[in-house]
């Protein structure tokens, strides 16, 4: 079984590519890991108020969790992937953007490499998962209450769909829960913020505040 040990570390390499780190850089702005919430993130990288940033960075972190699990679904079947292997790839990529070997172990919260990795075992998934964190968010205008949610709901999604509009596969469905659960722990500052009534919303005062 040497493709998907080559695959799941691949993955995990891929998954370390902090963007909010990289693209910040790349654009001659601050280090995201210095303001806010220190977070090297989408949201984060908002609060410095350059909206393209915050987009390149969502874009380019959902796509490190979607690729690995494409191209495994895609090509994986002729080397004995299948999908255990995608399962592995997108946890991967998801410990990557948590604990990146590039960036000192020291990573996000991984809500937009989530939502590629769901993308990447099914678009209707992904899109029920982002379609949730845009309701939370435009109600409550918090991104973390909004992704704590969609991390919530995209197993019982995985799993009610089973049957109708795929097939779920435990293996999967372990993943995507294990993501979650590991979602909801990093985000245990915001979880305090957001009872103690001090979380920052979204689209209101840039740096400066958490
Ligand atoms: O992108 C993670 C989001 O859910 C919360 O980010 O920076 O507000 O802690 P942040």
């Amino acid at each position: 079984a040497v493709y998907p040990l080559i695959a799941t570390v691949a993955a995990y390499l891929l998954g370390s590519l902090s963007f909010a780190v990289i693209v910040t850089r790349a654009m001659g702005m601050r280090d995201p890991r210095t303001y806010g919430s220190k977070n090297p993130g989408a949201t984060n990288v908002l609060r410095s108020g350059s909206k393209v940033a915050a987009i390149v960075t969502l874009l380019l972190d959902a796509v490190k969790g979607w690729l690995p699990v494409a191209l495994v679904a895609w090509f994986g079947k002729p080397y004995g992937m299948e999908e255990g292997t995608m399962a592995l790839v997108g946890l991967a990529a998801f410990l990557g953007h948590l604990w990146p070997v590039f960036f000192r172990f020291e990573g996000g919260k991984g809500v937009a490499t989530a939502l590629g990795v769901l993308l990447g075992v099914s678009v209707w998934l992904g899109l029920a998962a982002a379609l949730t964190w845009v309701i939370i968010a435009f109600f409550f205008r918090y991104s973390s209450l909004a992704s704590l949610a969609a991390a919530l709901f995209a197993p019982m999604y995985y799993l009610l769909a089973d049957g109708a509009v795929w097939n779920a596969d435990n293996r999967i469905a372990a993943a995507i829960v294990v993501m979650g659960l590991l979602l909801a722990w990093r985000h245990k500052e915001n979880i305090k913020r957001l009872l103690e009534g001090k979380e920052s919303r979204l689209g209101g005062s840039k740096v400066g505040k958490a």
